[in-house]
């Protein structure tokens, strides 16, 4: 199926509750990569990196997408900050559908995240740090991979929704 919509964008960027705004408004069921992992592995993605390490769970987000593609009505798809990362996840992305990437800044996201201690990437020492490090790897490619950017500084979840809704409902119609 090639048009869901999917949210990208760094961890604490608003995907997760954009997706659930999204989904609730455009009557769409949800479905959220680091979710369905932990449902099918019955571990929280933390857990995962520690046993399995990150290896295996890029390569189960690979599969996650896999089964996506194959679905038949389109969804609202929520991935992990890390997700588009791999090359072969970008084409699975834009095989899916439109892909929509939630800009945060640094402060925002640090600000989000200071009492997290769910998203292995960002744990131990001086986490603002990580958080800049991994960005500055990742802006360029959820830049290249999307096909509309929001901004989310600043902004409630309903404003974000109202931005991307319209941003649809001004594509040409190209199906009837
Ligand atoms: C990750 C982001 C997390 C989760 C995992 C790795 C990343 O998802 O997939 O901790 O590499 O950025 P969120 O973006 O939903 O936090």
């Amino acid at each position: 199926m090639d048009n869901n919509i999917i949210l990208i964008g760094f961890m604490g960027c608003g995907k997760s509750s954009l997706g659930v705004r999204l989904s609730y408004r455009m009557r769409r069921t949800l479905a959220d990569t680091d979710k369905i992992i932990e449902r099918r592995k019955r571990m929280a993605v933390s857990e995962i990196f520690d046993k399995l390490g990150e290896e295996a769970f890029r390569q189960m987000e690979t599969q996650c997408l896999e089964r996506l593609l194959v679905r038949k009505e389109p969804q609202v798809i929520a991935v992990g900050g890390g997700l588009p990362v791999r090359e072969q996840n970008q084409e699975l992305l834009k095989k899916l559908g439109t892909v929509i990437y939630l800009r945060a800044t640094a402060e925002t996201v640090c600000e989000r995240l200071a009492y997290d201690n769910t998203r292995p990437l960002l744990q131990g020492e001086n986490p603002e740090e990580k958080v800049r490090k991994l960005m500055k790897e990742r802006e360029g490619i959820y830049e290249s991979v999307a096909d509309y950017m929001v901004d989310t500084d600043g902004r409630n979840v309903d404003e974000i929704a109202d931005e991307v809704l319209g941003y649809f409902s001004n594509l040409p119609k190209l199906r009837k």
